[in-house]
């Protein structure tokens, strides 16, 4: 594999300061793209730009462009989009990785406050940018990937709280609706299931009500499997790279095996 597969590429990353975000930028820059760098918390990306000026070359460095917003907001998908275009001259690759975790609500436990926070940030961000992304890239006449990371949670019913499972099914829908809509276009879409993967956001009491202890960790092995970020940055890269050129509408599950039960 040439280690500059993206050189001239521009790739958005949103969620990109913290866990899997952090690992996907730093492959896809040690593969030569330029990367719009999109989070919501400006401290944690200033904190990323230091480890990189500490541990990578100026060659690296240089194309790291960190960018503060809440991906909730319409106008912020936008934007991140727009700032790509403006680093290289287009649009390249979008990852929609950015997402939080509800506790573990069923649905009578669930307040029109969370289930609207999590829809917002987990599903709607993602179509703004999408739909933002394609728009740009159907111009632009030469394709483009996007990647989306949803979860096991996307695809089996009853992993997680029924807000965050909902947003996670739907991103798998909103996926394979623009891999088939924009095929011709040479505009792929994958996804990426992640189960789970060592970062902050499993460190939060996702598992923490009885809900979430006794029903959905029910079937699974207790021995639970924990995988790391690189695991899915590895995923991510080659889904967006020519590699897998033939790959549209896809679901990889990456998650050691646990959902097979
Ligand atoms: N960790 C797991 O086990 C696991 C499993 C399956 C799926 N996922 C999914 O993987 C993705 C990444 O998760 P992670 O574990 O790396 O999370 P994380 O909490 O470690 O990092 C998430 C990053 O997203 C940022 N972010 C949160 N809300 C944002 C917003 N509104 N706008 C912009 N940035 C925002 C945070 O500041 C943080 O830097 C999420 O979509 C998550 O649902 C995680």
């Amino acid at each position: 594999m040439s280690k500059l597969e993206f050189a001239g590429k521009s790739v958005v990353i949103t969620g990109a300061a913290a866990g899997m975000g952090k690992a996907i930028t730093i492959n896809f820059l040690k593969n030569g793209a330029t990367v719009v760098a999109v989070d919501i918390n400006g401290n944690a990306l200033d904190e990323l730009s230091r480890e990189l000026k500490d541990n990578y070359s100026e060659d690296i460095v240089k194309n790291f462009i960190p960018f503060v917003g809440d991906i909730s907001n319409q106008e912020v998908n936008e934007a991140m989009i727009e700032r790509a275009i403006s680093a290289t001259g287009e649009i390249n690759v979008l990852v929609n990785n950015a997402g939080v975790a509800g506790h573990s609500e069923p649905i009578t436990e669930t307040t029109n406050e969370d289930w609207n926070r999590i829809i917002n940030i987990n599903l709607n961000g993602p179509m703004y940018a999408i739909r933002a992304t394609v728009n740009k890239m159907i111009k632009q006449k030469n394709g483009g990937n996007i990647v989306t990371i949803a979860s096991v949670a996307g695809i089996k019913g009853c992993r997680s709280s029924v807000a965050y499972s909902v947003a996670k099914h739907g991103l798998v829908g909103l996926c394979e609706h623009t891999a088939y809509a924009y095929m011709h276009q040479g505009i792929r879409s994958n996804i990426v299931c992640p189960g789970a993967i060592r970062t902050g956001m499993i460190s939060k009491p996702e598992l923490e009500s009885e809900f979430g202890r006794s029903r959905i960790m029910s079937g699974m092995d207790p021995q639970f499997v924990f995988g790391d970020t690189s695991d899915i940055s590895e995923a991510v890269v080659y889904l967006a790279s020519d590699r897998a050129k033939f790959i549209n509408g896809a679901k990889l599950v990456v998650d050691g095996g646990i959902s097979c039960n």
